[in-house]
């Protein structure tokens, strides 16, 4: 399965497209937590990549991701939280990341590298931290194919949502009314539902698939679930 297809059966799912974030996983055994992710119905995970310089935070590179290609078909969402993420988007690419998306925070002109981005046969997206507003990505919105808004200061999992940030989301979804929106930070059953009505599609979930319990197919329905109850309120 190659890009093409993996972004066809995102694109097919029901909204809101929930994302598990393997950050939040067992990295002992992310095969068989990616096989049950499969079998929950998962089509696409998020990659949450840290390089201890733009997040006081490291995870993994290019090279794990590479590896956990052989082993899913699932879209590979990839969080780039990296100081200078224009030297590794290729690396990234290859690796079998099928969107690339960056923080307007690291870059004086987010053109150049969407464009390249582009050019890798990936889908582009702009990221934003609590803090910057809406206009810093209001001039792109058009370039790219999906904008993720942090809920949460970005390096780490298991913080607790900013509700504030939904502002935003209704501003980007005012201006566009069809551009993919993912929320990314402290999503849960609670919180699911308001991110959806102010008009996010993608949420992006850790700590609330990979709970105590292991029951990652029950959390992810319980997630689709909540966040459905948002469509059309
Ligand atoms: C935070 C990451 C998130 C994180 C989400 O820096 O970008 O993707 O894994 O984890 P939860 O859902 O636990 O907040
Ligand atoms: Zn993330």
């Amino acid at each position: 399965m190659d890009h093409a297809a993996r972004r066809a059966r995102l694109e097919a799912a029901t909204l809101p497209v929930v994302l598990p974030s393997l950050l939040s996983c067992d990295f002992g055994r992310v095969a068989e937590q990616l096989r049950l992710l499969k079998e929950a119905g998962v089509v696409a995970v998020h990659l949450d990549v840290m390089d201890g310089h733009f997040v006081p935070n490291i995870s993994y590179g290019p090279g794990v991701i590479a590896d956990w290609r052989k082993y899913t078909s699932c879209y590979f969402d990839t969080h780039l939280m990296i100081a200078d993420p224009a030297r590794y988007v290729e690396t990234f690419a290859k690796a079998g990341s099928d969107s690339l998306i960056f923080h307007i925070e690291t870059v004086d002109d987010p053109i150049p590298l969407i464009r390249q981005i582009h050019a890798l046969g990936c889908q582009a997206g702009l990221s934003l931290n609590p803090p910057t507003p809406f206009e810093a990505i209001e001039p792109y919105l058009s370039e790219v194919d999906k904008i993720l808004v942090m809920s949460v200061m970005p390096g780490f999992g298991g913080q607790q949502f900013d509700s504030e940030v939904l502002s935003k989301v209704r501003r980007i979804r005012q201006a566009s009314p069809t551009l993919p929106i993912c929320i990314d930070g402290g999503i849960k059953a609670s919180n699911a539902a308001s991110a959806v009505a102010a008009g996010v599609t993608e949420l992006v979930a850790g700590s609330a698939i990979f709970r105590p319990d292991g029951d990652i197919a029950a959390a992810y329905h319980e997630l689709q679930i909540a966040g459905a109850m948002g469509r059309g309120s």
